[in-house]
């Protein structure tokens, strides 16, 4: 079990990927089922801040991941939840304690039905499976970050940059399960390295925990 937790836009998604790929472990995005919950909250013109309506939602509807594709309800939304909508309103609702006890619940029978995997996210070394073989915080520099995402999906540097310091600011200050480093972890700043070379470093600390 390898967690990888770190700020929006470190390059988690792509490196998660990669590593499940090559340890052959199952690969869980927790971001994406807040990006669900958030979802359905624009989709019933639910207020974000309304803790009682939005942890409803969580509750209620059905999430399935399968591999890089999200269901939300029996309807494939992996498209849907990337967009500037959601993004604008996530933070939010991934403050909400309802909504976070909700998620890792799913989260952990998600890991006890597969055995393991490759698990990216926020608190995912800190509070969802501290005891991970590898715990790892993935960051880079937020010019770095604001500079990628506007490399994948567009946008103006700045706004993208705006928007990126205000959702880690809500992430890492929130009460319940802030956006930190787990003890043990291996911090990696991605800045200045090659994807490769960040897979490979993650990978290699994998390895040493099996033999
Ligand atoms: O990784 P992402 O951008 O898809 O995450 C979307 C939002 O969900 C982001 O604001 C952080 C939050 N999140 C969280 O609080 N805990 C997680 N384990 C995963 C994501």
């Amino acid at each position: 079990m390898i967690a990888i937790d770190g700020p929006a836009g470190a390059g988690k998604s792509t490196v998660a990927r990669l590593v499940a790929k090559e340890t052959h472990l199952p690969y869980l995005d927790t971001g994406a089922m807040y990006r669900c919950v958030a979802l359905q909250a624009l989709n019933d013109n639910v207020d974000p801040h309304n803790q009682a309506a939005v942890a409803r939602i969580a509750s209620e509807i059905s999430i399935v991941l399968e591999g890089s594709a999200t269901f939300l309800n029996d309807v494939d939304v992996s498209n849907d939840i990337r967009t500037p909508e959601v993004a604008a309103v996530v933070s939010v609702i991934a403050a909400l304690t309802p909504v976070r006890d909700a998620m890792r619940t799913q989260q952990r029978e998600w890991i006890a039905r597969h055995g393991g995997g490759v698990v990216e996210g926020r608190d995912i070394g800190t509070v969802v499976f501290p005891d991970a073989d590898v715990k790892v915080f993935l960051t880079a520099s937020p010019e770095e970050r604001a500079r990628r995402r506007v490399a994948q999906a567009g946008g103006n540097i700045d706004e993208v940059a705006a928007g990126i310091s205000e959702r880690d600011h809500i992430d890492s200050t929130r009460e319940d399960s802030p956006l930190r480093p787990a003890e043990n972890s291996v911090i990696v700043d991605s800045s200045g390295k090659s994807i490769d070379e960040v897979v490979a470093e993650i990978v290699n600390a994998f390895e040493v925990t099996r033999r």
